[in-house]
């Protein structure tokens, strides 16, 4: 069988783009009888960014309820929390010895932030934490703790991805063939999706449109979408436009299609826009309320995740066992 396996970190409120990039692709490849799949909220990787309790704690529970929401059978797939697994952070230090400095220096996060401490005049490792230096290992080992082949992610990941096999191969190389080397998954109908500003939509950039906003608050965010200055009338490209590329994400080819068209004949902003809200309000209304009604019950939320833990514990004990034992110290499972 195939293994999939994907994580969400709970640093905030799940938007558009971890749904279409990440989630919904693994909740449909969580409905394969040809693959199992291992989905989790990675709050050891949300510390690296965020450094108030509350929110680690809030946007776990969002993340959670998103995914049940949105319909993850919980009994095909083992659905856990990242900290609720310490063979994770275990096997992170093995891991850690086994990955190269080189290769970590040029992880995109620790690069993004050298580079913009350079910018501002800082020394270039201003604020830069172990933890956002390491953070490409820890995902090795949520990615190779479970022995994932299939690794769903936006593109972003890509190179997080790539980096969990280098380690993998060095680490087999040494120590016999523990690893199966992962491979990401991306989608690339949809790639990245883009936010309100036209940039990566992204939490860090505060230009997000969350999954589950109420009705009239989705409407607002998506009329909130930049756009060029064209008139109504006016030939538009959909190629240049955040609109076009989230209605393509959620359209079926042939509405892409007649979207292009209207495109062409100058379709308003407005009434472009209003299109949009319709479809993503259509595809996502009903998940919402069930969204809402499982934030409202904590402890339903708390006996899934230790269901999913108590599943995934089984494989990682005793995992980490031969991997304790391949590397010389004692096999305690
Ligand atoms: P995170 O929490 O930043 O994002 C979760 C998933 O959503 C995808 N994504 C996007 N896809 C399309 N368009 C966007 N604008 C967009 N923004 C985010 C991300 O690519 C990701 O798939 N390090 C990971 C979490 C993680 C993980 C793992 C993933 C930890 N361990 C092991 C896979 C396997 C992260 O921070 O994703």
């Amino acid at each position: 069988k195939q293994r999939v396996l994907t994580g969400i970190t709970t640093t905030g409120t799940p938007h558009l783009g971890n749904y279409v990039g990440a989630i919904r692709p693994a909740i449909r490849s969580s409905e394969r009888d040809d693959a199992q799949s291992f989905y989790f909220l990675a709050d050891y990787h949300a510390l690296i960014k965020c450094q108030d309790p509350e929110q680690v704690h809030q946007s776990t529970r969002e993340i959670a309820a998103t995914w049940l929401a949105l319909g993850l059978n919980t009994d095909k797939a083992v659905f856990y929390r990242q900290s609720d697994i310490p063979e994770i952070p275990e096997l992170c230090w093995l891991l850690t010895c086994m990955a190269a400095k080189g290769l970590m220096n040029r992880a995109h996060a620790y690069k993004a932030a050298v580079a913009a401490n350079m910018e501002a005049g800082e020394d270039p490792d201003f604020g830069v934490t172990m933890g956002l230096y390491s953070y490409p290992v820890l995902m090795a080992a949520d990615i190779l703790m479970f022995n994932a082949n299939e690794v769903p992610v936006g593109k972003d990941q890509i190179q997080h991805v790539e980096m969990a096999r280098d380690i993998a191969a060095r680490f087999n190389h040494h120590y016999g063939d523990h690893f199966v080397l992962p491979e990401a998954k991306v989608d690339d109908h949809v790639a990245v999706l883009q936010g309100l500003d036209g940039r990566k939509m992204s939490k860090s950039y505060n230009n997000t449109i969350p999954l589950f906003l109420p009705e009239k608050k989705l409407k607002k965010h998506i009329n909130k979408i930049k756009t060029n200055l064209l008139e109504p009338g006016d030939p538009k490209d959909p190629d240049d436009s955040t609109v076009f590329q989230i209605w393509q994400a959620f359209a079926t080819p042939e509405q892409t299609d007649e979207m292009r068209t209207a495109f062409a004949e100058g379709i308003a902003w407005g009434e472009a826009k209003k299109q949009l809200f319709e479809l993503v309000n259509g595809q996502l209304g009903e998940a919402r309320e069930r969204y809402e009604a499982l934030l409202a019950n904590p402890t339903h939320i708390e006996e899934v995740l230790q269901a999913g833990a108590e599943k995934a514990r089984k494989e990682s004990r005793e995992f980490i066992g031969k991997l304790r034992e391949a590397v010389g110290i004692r096999p305690i499972r």
